[in-house]
């Protein structure tokens, strides 16, 4: 239960006694500027560098010039309520010092920033550690994270991400728990509880700014940014529900996203940040705008000025306008015509200052210190739960013949630059990494004296065939870099490169095992390689432990049991591609006029929920019975192979009818046993009525009805367990 302190009387009080001025100066989070030897801004440098316009050199050298500047004087006039990016603790002290002692009220300033899977100790990237399916462990990271963030001076961080996405080439599928609404809303709830804790105003508690609300990862096309067109119905049933799990958890902020939802952009949505955020699911946290996100409602076409923008943002219920200077340059007038009434400002300043005083602010403006920071980073403890979450996140997606776990006297040969490249291991988002933080494959070869050799990118084709000749297995290390997900990291394609496609081919033409291990942000398409391979390991970006948990897995020290989350389509043409799609008239089958393609599949190549073991498990006695309480689900798994395992065993539902058609699948529940050789466990699930509503074409939320099939198994293509009449 989180800890709830009313600060009200204390923030009416000190509003009173603030100026408008005052006021607008809360709603500014500042973005630290880099400044140095050039007279453009660090991001139009940036595209020049991109665009061809200077060079990578002239870049760095510019760069080497670069300082931050963090808009001293601005804070000392009350201008600046936040700052955005600020990841060390001397810093956030020295700036928390002149807001504090510098200026007429001293209202400390809040720090947020993009902690988003670890800060120094960094974890799987979510995507990844969403394949664990284990909110214990989900909660863990994030408590770990928060140790972490506070300890280097950060207050809030800008996470969970819980956009549901089911389009692959969209690159920040990278950044949340995938394809499915239960998912999300699980992890989400767990990240919210792991960042804040049950007292917020704890030194090592940080703020969750739940993002991106809402429907960011239904972006047209999968490319990011794009417009969100869909059904109240879809919204409702199908990305709305994560947010609301983390504000059910006690989200303490919340962060509009870039997209428009029917041609009304996030930003500026009355009806989404005040009527359903507020009114119906009564949030009383912070809203703070996605960077520069208020300033863009003018490109988005729904604001003629930035003036306009602040306008309808703040009219909106957007409280703080991150590093835009909409608010800051446009709000006073606008509250003095009258334009924006004056409780309006008060209300949304008055947001910020309740995190401000939840978070122990006004008491202890100076949660951290150097020494602290010092000790709490990178604890050999936060390295130990990095490896088991990278281990958790491994899903064995391909293993004939039991190819692995590989023999002691295996002999093996290691390829590809991602084998070495310890930075590639952080994957996006990982503000906090340092690349020689991060263990690689090559590393953790060389820890465990095997029999291996590394044949690195630059080796030729004798060097290639050498080491194949006298190996017994071949590993190739292959994917994206982490700059290939993430955001604006949308791709048209989603498979793994030609360069490394020539690589796994000829590897495979020495008729040696190949065994690929995959470093990538999003589910590929990657069925060349699939064919070829005689195992594929999907490892994500794994973070700091990335080569010991892989090397962990590839040995058998320990036995995978990650499931995916988010779907592996066979073609990028397949895009989006989700397992709860509906079933259409036409169900795409055999004969011609069916819903299908001409050139590619319409199965997946890995379907949602999917992961091998290196042991097996049977599923029987499947049983459904309805009772009072709801639909209860009996199930029996055993471990039929030879070794200890876990198992996610999963839940779906198929309506077969209804007032609108209904999802072929959808996940009710999960759970994650762990079984002993031999060892059979009985599995229950009950699946409330309530959960079975679902919106007619009026939007009326209507309870389900007729018959509702109930499967059970190890991923989305479970068998069916029986079927209840509702
Ligand atoms: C970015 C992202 C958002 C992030 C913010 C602050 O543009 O959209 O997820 O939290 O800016 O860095």
């Amino acid at each position: 239960m989180i800890m709830k302190r009313d600060y009200e009387s204390r923030i009416q009080k000190l509003l009173s006694r603030m100026t408008i001025e005052e006021k607008i100066g809360q709603l500014q989070q500042c973005g630290p500027s880099l400044v140095g030897a050039f007279d453009v801004s660090f991001e139009e440098l940036l595209n020049m560098m991109f665009d061809g316009r200077i060079s990578q050199e002239e870049f760095g050298r510019l760069m080497s010039t670069a300082e931050q500047d963090y808009h001293e004087e601005d804070l000392r006039a009350g201008r600046i309520g936040s700052y955005n990016g600020v990841g060390d603790a001397a810093t956030a002290n020295r700036l928390q010092k002149i807001a504090v002692e510098e200026t007429r009220l001293g209202i400390p300033l809040l720090f947020g920033y993009d902690v988003i899977h670890g800060f120094r100790t960094v974890m799987p990237i979510p995507l990844a550690e969403s394949c664990a399916w284990e909110p214990e462990l989900w909660e863990k990271t994030g408590r770990i994270a928060a140790k972490e963030a506070t300890a280097a001076g950060i207050h809030m961080t800008f996470a969970p991400m819980v956009d549901v996405a089911r389009d692959a080439r969209w690159g920040r599928i990278s950044e949340g728990a995938g394809e499915d609404v239960l998912l999300n809303g699980a992890y989400g709830a767990a990240k919210v509880r792991g960042f804040q804790s049950d007292d917020l105003s704890r030194e090592n508690a940080m703020a969750a700014c739940v993002k991106h609300f809402a429907a960011y990862g239904a972006g047209e096309a999968g490319r990011d940014y794009n417009r969100v067109d869909m059904s109240l119905q879809r919204l409702w049933e199908e990305y709305l529900p994560p947010y609301k799990a983390c504000v059910d958890a006690g989200a303490r902020a919340v962060m509009p996203a870039f997209n428009d939802i029917n041609g009304l952009p996030c930003s500026v949505n009355r009806w989404l940040l005040r009527d359903i955020l507020r009114e119906k699911w009564g949030f009383n946290g912070m809203v703070i705008s996605d960077a520069n996100a208020i300033a863009e409602c003018v490109n988005h076409g729904i604001a003629a000025d930035r003036k306009e923008a602040a306008r309808q943002a703040i009219l909106a219920g957007m409280d703080m306008d991150m590093t835009s200077n909409s608010y800051i340059e446009c709000l006073q007038e606008l509250v003095e015509s009258g334009e924006v009434p004056e409780y309006v400002l008060d209300e949304a300043a008055g947001d910020v200052l309740r995190l401000k005083f939840e978070l122990g602010l006004f008491d202890h403006p100076y949660r951290t210190t150097a020494d602290r920071e010092q000790n709490t980073l990178l604890r050999p403890e936060y390295r130990a739960v990095a490896r088991e979450a990278a281990i958790k996140s491994t899903v064995l997606l391909k293993n004939d013949n039991n190819i692995l776990p590989l023999k002691r006297e295996t002999r093996v040969a290691l390829f590809g630059a991602l084998a070495a490249d310890k930075g590639q291991m952080t994957g996006a988002w990982a503000v906090g990494a340092k690349a020689e933080d991060c263990v690689s494959m090559v590393e953790a070869f060389a820890a465990r004296g095997l029999c291996w050799r590394y044949c690195g990118p630059d080796a030729d084709e004798a060097a290639l065939q050498a080491a194949a000749e006298t190996s017994d297995v071949l590993v190739a290390a292959v994917g994206e870099m982490k700059e290939e997900s993430g955001e604006a990291a949308s791709r048209a394609d989603i498979t793994v490169n030609a360069e490394q496609m020539t690589l796994i081919r000829k590897l495979a033409s020495t008729g040696k095992p190949v065994i690929v291990v995959l470093f990538n942000g999003r589910p590929l398409a990657i069925p060349e390689l699939h064919e070829l391979a005689a195992a594929v390991v999907e490892a994500w970006h794994p973070g700091v432990e990335a080569g010991n948990a892989i090397l962990d897995i590839l040995c058998g020290d320990v036995n995978p049991s990650g499931k995916l989350t988010a779907t592996f389509p066979a073609a990028t043409g397949q895009c989006p591609m989700y397992y709860a799609h509906i079933n259409t008239g036409r169900p795409g089958g055999k004969s011609k006029f069916t819903s299908k393609y001409l050139d590619a599949p319409i199965e997946p190549l890995y379907p949602f929920g999917y992961g091998l073991s290196y042991t097996t498990y049977a599923y029987t006695g499947r049983k459904v019975e309805k009772r009072e309480d709801g639909i209860h689900v009996f199930v029996s798994v055993t471990n039929t192979g030879g070794r200890d395992g876990e198992e996610i065993v999963q839940c779906y539902i198929q309506q077969m009818t209804g007032r609108r058609v209904r999802p072929v699948r959808q996940l009710k529940d999960f759970t994650k046993i762990s079984l002993k050789a031999g060892e059979t466990k009985m599995v229950t699930f009950v699946i409330p009525y309530a959960g079975l509503s679902y919106y007619d074409w009026e939007m009326k939320e209507v309870p389900g009805e007729g018959i509702v099939k109930i499967y059970v198994g190890g991923d989305s293509q479970a068998e069916l367990a029986g079927q209840a009449a509702l």
